[in-house]
């Protein structure tokens, strides 16, 4: 009996979706390149199951159903370009190699190209929801071969989460879509957790709140529209004491690491010329804390602001959660015009509404909002950005008087919010009719003639001034 697919890479993810995928009544095909892996897997987790260890590419491409799906869970980078290599010539016509981690978009194009330059068929496709998610039911974002969908779609949908009886996998796009949509999905988790880690910060800074009094107010915010996944780790781990019985996480330090999604995501925000600008905040508020060194001797020669207390807590509370709500939206309305930018720049014919959709379920950043973006983008196919949408244009009117008293405390106190500030000053930029640009396109002519337009002549029109000439 031959398998239905083929797996390559028994890391953390490839084990667990293998798993997945017999208990779904898939037989699956494993193979990895150090073949000690295969026998502890098949003698350990796959014992009894319909999983058949294999030693060489030659031995799992035999062991396949056709047309085969091998899929490729291994280490982003070289690793693909080397076992694509080594499968092409194992494989025939129609076959497909699909590319199941977080490899880089325009990889992912490349490889499309190659691979389909030799009469096979690829995939690159997002997997959301690390170990956990990868065996009971990630998030799923496949891209590449149109042809390949169809032949797909039954096994990906069957292992995917579900949010009622709606799979959290379909069908992105061409090319490197379901890459760049896993990126910027990345991205947009970067951004969520820091948000909730500045309002963390305000209410123990500025509040002095407890981590016991913290897990009461994420849980009720939990209940709120701010339910999500995130949220309710975050009141876990406000709950969670250490040997001593003190908070574990006031002995955390302060110093984050990142593999590099969250970085790609402003990269290709920056090429693109689309203002991503608190998820690329939130990369840097990364970044500064990992100087934790030049930290410590800058803290001590610029003493910190003193902490005024604020007079009424619950109503700073109340403020903080709308806030919260505010940025966040702001922070998925980047993230989707980034998407949508992208889609068009590559024709990828991408469907918004149902890429929010495919997060509400199996990956970290679901939650019960992404009900509320889909709808937007479902209603109105071209809504330019999200935040122009009605329901979420009547939050943010009610919620940004919140944002900016919370920023403006913030900064009077010294607490550092790069990532709520952000969201503020991209929200009052792109809400002004009247941008200090004037005065930007003004210099520009001035230093090196490179033109205007006047708000009296029709755009398109361009002006040069001798600007040294008189006067
Ligand atoms: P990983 O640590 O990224 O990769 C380890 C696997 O790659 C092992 O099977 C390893 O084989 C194989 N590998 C490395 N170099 C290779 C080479 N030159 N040739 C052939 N195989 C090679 O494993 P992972 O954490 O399970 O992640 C797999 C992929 O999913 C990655 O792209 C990752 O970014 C992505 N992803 C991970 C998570 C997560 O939470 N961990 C979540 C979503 C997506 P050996 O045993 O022989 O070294
Ligand atoms: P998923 O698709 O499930 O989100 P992922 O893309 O591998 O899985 O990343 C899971 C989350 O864990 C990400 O927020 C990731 O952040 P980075 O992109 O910065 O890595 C985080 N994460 C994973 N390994 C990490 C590490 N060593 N240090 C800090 N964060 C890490």
């Amino acid at each position: 009996m031959k398998s239905s697919i083929g797996l390559i890479g028994l890391a953390v993810m490839g084990e667990n979706l293998v798993l997945n995928l017999e208990s779904k009544g898939y037989s699956v095909a494993v193979y990895n390149r150090t073949t000690s892996k295969v026998d502890s897997f098949i003698q350990g987790r796959a014992k009894g199951k319909h999983i058949t260890g294999t030693y060489s590419l030659e031995e799992l491409v035999e062991n396949l159903e056709s047309p085969r799906k091998v899929m490729m869970m291994v280490k982003a980078g070289e690793a693909v370009d080397k076992t694509i290599e080594a499968l092409i010539p194992l494989l025939d016509k129609g076959d497909i190699i699909i590319d199941g981690g977080n490899s880089n978009y325009e990889d992912t194009g490349r490889r499309l190209k190659y691979v389909e330059s030799k009469q096979l068929l690829y995939i690159g496709t997002g997997v959301s929801g690390g170990e956990e998610g990868a065996l009971k039911g990630p998030s799923i974002m496949p891209g590449g071969s149109p042809e390949a969908w169809p032949l797909v779609k039954p096994i990906f949908q069957a292992i995917s989460a579900k949010v009622g009886e709606v799979p959290c996998c379909d069908w992105i796009g061409k090319g490197g879509a379901g890459h760049f949509v896993k990126m910027v999905h990345n991205g947009i988790e970067y951004g969520d957790m820091e948000l909730i880690c500045e309002i963390y910060d305000i209410m123990r800074k500025l509040l002095q709140l407890d981590p016991k009094k913290m897990e009461q107010v994420f849980s009720e915010w939990n209940k709120s529209v701010l339910d999500s996944y995130l949220i309710e780790i975050t009141k876990d781990i406000m709950a969670f004491m250490d040997e001593d019985g003190t908070p574990l996480v006031d002995h955390i330090l302060d110093s984050a690491g990142q593999k590099g999604t969250g970085k790609w995501t402003g990269i290709e925000a920056l090429k693109a010329g689309v203002p991503l600008t608190l998820i690329v905040e939130s990369v840097f508020a990364r970044s500064v804390s990992s100087q934790r060194e030049e930290r410590l001797v800058a803290s001590k020669v610029f003493p910190a602001t003193a902490i005024t207390p604020v007079e009424d807590q619950q109503t700073f509370i109340t403020m903080l959660e709308k806030a919260l709500y505010a940025a966040k939206i702001i922070s998925y309305a980047q993230g989707f015009a980034l998407i949508k930018s992208a889609g068009e720049t590559n024709d990828w014919d991408l469907d918004l509404g149902n890429i929010a959709l495919l997060w509400r379920g199996g990956c970290i950043i679901r939650s019960a909002f992404l009900d509320k973006i889909s709808k937007a983008f479902m209603s109105k196919k071209d809504l330019p950005n999200l935040i122009l949408d009605p329901y979420f244009l009547k939050i943010l009117m009610e919620n940004q008087e919140s944002l900016r008293k919370v920023v403006a405390t913030a900064i009077l106190n010294g607490i550092p919010t790069p990532s709520l500030s952000a969201a503020l000053s991209w929200f009052d930029s792109y809400r002004c009719d009247n941008l200090p640009a004037n005065l930007l396109q003004a210099q520009r002519d001035y230093f090196g003639a490179h033109t205007y337009e006047r708000i009296d002549k029709k755009r398109g029109e361009f002006f040069h001034t001798n600007w040294t000439g008189h006067g």
